[in-house]
């Protein structure tokens, strides 16, 4: 059986090995580990630069790994684990609560869904759905929470499909660079 467990210190090593794997695929269109890298499932894969260095890329998705474990260990972004049977981390699902009004699309009470991720091993077994059901009930009883949101790339189907079954609906678009996101939001 899967279980939904809260981030703790023991499963800091297995968590950071998954970020880097979310680093590579969501941030780098690459599947952990390189060099032997694949084109990750999105659609619409943007071509990488041929003279794109493994030693750079490796560089940046270590880099962002680190950010996001730092983050989660200071407490300013919530994680959780999905573990496998064998009490392995197969996923995980990194939220962040706003307490104060962002920008145009972020109110202070919101809760964004920022980074979810299932081990490419463990996809299409309703894993990254457990991840994101078992929070949008933990949020039904935390105070101060309006509205649950999240940015998906425009052409990560898998991820919009999974929004959308979940009730979410697509308010408007967003910008970063080259990349387009769709803005999601779902009432509690
Ligand atoms: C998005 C992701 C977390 C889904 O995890 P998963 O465990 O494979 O998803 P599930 O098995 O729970 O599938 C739930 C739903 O997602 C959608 N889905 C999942 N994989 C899909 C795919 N390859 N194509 C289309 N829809 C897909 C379907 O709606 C599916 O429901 P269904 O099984 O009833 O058809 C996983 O693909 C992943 O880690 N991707 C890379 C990281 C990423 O893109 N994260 C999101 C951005 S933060």
């Amino acid at each position: 059986m899967i279980q939904i467990v809260l981030y703790q210190s023991q499963y800091e090593p297995q968590l950071k090995e998954l970020l880097r794997g979310f680093e590579a695929e969501v941030e780098h269109r690459l599947r952990w580990p390189f060099p032997s890298a694949e084109i990750s499932p999105f659609d619409d894969p943007e071509s990488l630069d041929e003279n794109d260095q493994d030693d750079e890329l490796m560089e940046m998705v270590e880099e962002g790994a680190e950010d996001a474990l730092s983050q989660i260990n200071q407490g300013n972004d919530d994680c959780y684990l999905a573990l496998s049977p064998e009490g392995n981390v197969i996923g995980f699902q990194v939220t962040h609560l706003y307490h104060n009004q962002a920008d145009k699309h972020v109110k202070a009470g919101d809760l964004e869904l920022s980074r979810l991720y299932v081990h490419p091993d463990f996809r299409k077994n309703g894993i990254g759905r457990m991840l994101d059901q078992d929070c949008l009930e933990r949020v039904k009883t935390v105070d101060g929470i309006n509205r649950v949101i999240t940015f998906v790339e425009k052409n990560n189907s898998p991820n919009i499909a999974l929004k959308r079954d979940l009730g979410f609906r697509k308010s408007t678009g967003y910008q970063d660079g080259a990349r387009v996101y769709h803005f999601f939001q779902r009432t509690i």
